[in-house]
């Protein structure tokens, strides 16, 4: 294993970057290649079949491009569909992104709690498994807000998103039978906790937000144990989209130690 050997963050816009945050912190020193499928924003609105072509056929070109050490998808969309099939064809560590259920089912203590994710997450076999595992005597509620990956993808881009944008979004969670007595959140989808300041001006100090972007890190952490790492060589940012777009979010990546972005 190469010490420049990166490690590679995948999802469709800048919802990765959540992860990233976490992996800077626990691995500073960790080259890393951030590559957003722009060109196939938002997954959350397409079929099973359409995400995983794309995620499998884009990570299988990446990791003959970039040889990366280890693969994270960190789009919870991307992996609850297609995770198993790219570990299938794909011959290195890959890490995935699932809601963060468990942690959530042990929080609550109305025993009622949320599910934000993309629609498409919310349809997924991989969640009813979670649900049957963890949350087993409580009450999950399960909302799709796409809308939220698109006002993420906006604050990023330097774009003024309120509280109330975001409450438009999420209310539907709360309308539901039983929706009053949420305490807890689960944002299963790696955009919203770019949102969090705004969720938590909606729906105040009583809602707790779970995430998974700790554990992703954490466990990117555990599969290198014991490597070296050498960043001498800038991160950059690749996208499947134009470049003048990509270069909108600019800011955003600044704040992460990227500054070259790049088309895949
Ligand atoms: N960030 C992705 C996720 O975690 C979804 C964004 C999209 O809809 O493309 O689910």
């Amino acid at each position: 294993m190469h010490a420049s050997s990166p490690i590679l963050l995948f999802d469709s816009g800048v919802g990765g970057l959540t992860v990233l945050g976490e992996l800077r912190t626990l691995l500073p020193e960790a080259p890393v290649i951030y590559a957003a499928d722009m060109a196939g924003l938002p997954y959350g609105a397409k079929s099973e079949a359409e995400i995983a072509a794309r995620v499998c056929g884009l990570l299988g070109r990446m990791a003959e491009r970039y040889h990366p050490r280890l693969i994270c998808i960190a789009c919870n969309t991307a992996s609850t569909i297609a995770l198993a099939m790219v570990r299938d064809v794909l011959e290195l560590p890959i890490v995935g992104t699932v809601p963060a259920i468990k942690p959530a089912a042990a929080l609550t203590e109305t025993g009622v709690f949320g599910l934000l994710g993309t629609e498409a997450t919310m349809r997924q076999p991989y969640v009813d498994e979670l649900q049957k595992e963890f949350a087993v005597g409580k009450r999950l509620l399960r909302h799709g807000a796409n809308g939220l990956v698109e006002l993420a993808e906006a604050k990023l881009r330097g774009e003024t998103v309120t509280a109330d944008d975001v409450a438009q979004e999420v209310k539907g969670l709360f309308l539901q039978h039983h929706g009053n007595e949420i305490d807890t959140v689960v944002l299963a989808c790696t955009h919203f906790p770019l949102l969090e300041p705004e969720l938590r001006e909606a729906f105040g100090p009583d809602i707790s937000f779970v995430h998974g972007s700790k554990g992703i890190a954490q466990r990117i952490a555990t599969l290198t144990k014991g490597q070296t790492f050498n960043r001498d060589a800038p991160d950059f940012a690749v996208t499947t989209g134009p470049l003048d777009d990509f270069e909108r979010l600019k800011a955003a990546f600044d704040l992460y130690a990227i500054s070259d972005l790049r088309v895949f």
